[in-house]
């Protein structure tokens, strides 16, 4: 009697529906195992970051000297932060963060003035970057400046 689907016996049955519990459960376990290692990781990794030498140190950024005149400033990114880079009359170099040291907005070089001004709580800081007025605990952050050559190096370690 071909065509016609023949019954099966209740422990076949029985034993495929285990086989594919098995492979059910063999396929969580490797994913669960695939997921805790990329977690694991991710934790030990981020550690690793945290506690090597030089960790949260970006290399610095190039500046040609050529294009900074005295009594200019140059606007810069370093590490992801908008920053400046400032030559004095004198030819002295200054370089600041502009992120303002209260809730992180962006501070705005005001050279007439000379002085930095956060648009956010309305805050004043110098040309030095210490806080003249309103809420910011602190100075701007002061970055590395060194000469190499005809180059201005911004940052770094
Ligand atoms: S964020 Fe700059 S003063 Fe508040």
């Amino acid at each position: 009697m071909s065509g016609i689907p023949t019954l099966r016996e209740p422990q076949q049955v029985v034993e495929e529906t285990g086989k594919i519990q098995t492979d059910r459960r063999g396929l969580l376990k490797g994913l669960f195992a695939f997921l805790g290692s990329l977690v694991l990781g991710s934790f030990f990794y981020g550690l690793y970051r945290f506690m090597a030498p030089g960790a949260g140190t970006h290399p610095p950024v190039e500046v040609p000297l050529g294009e900074l005149a005295p009594g200019t400033a140059y606007s810069l990114q370093y590490g992801g932060s908008p920053g400046i880079l400032i030559r004095e009359e004198d030819g002295g170099l200054l370089a600041l963060s502009l992120v303002c040291t209260h809730l992180a907005c962006t501070v705005v070089w005001n050279p007439e003035k000379r002085e930095f001004h956060c648009p956010c709580h309305d805050a004043l800081f110098d040309a030095q970057g210490h806080v003249l007025s309103g809420p910011p605990p602190a100075p701007l952050e002061r970055w590395k400046v060194e000469m190499k050559g005809d180059r201005v190096l911004v940052g770094g370690a």
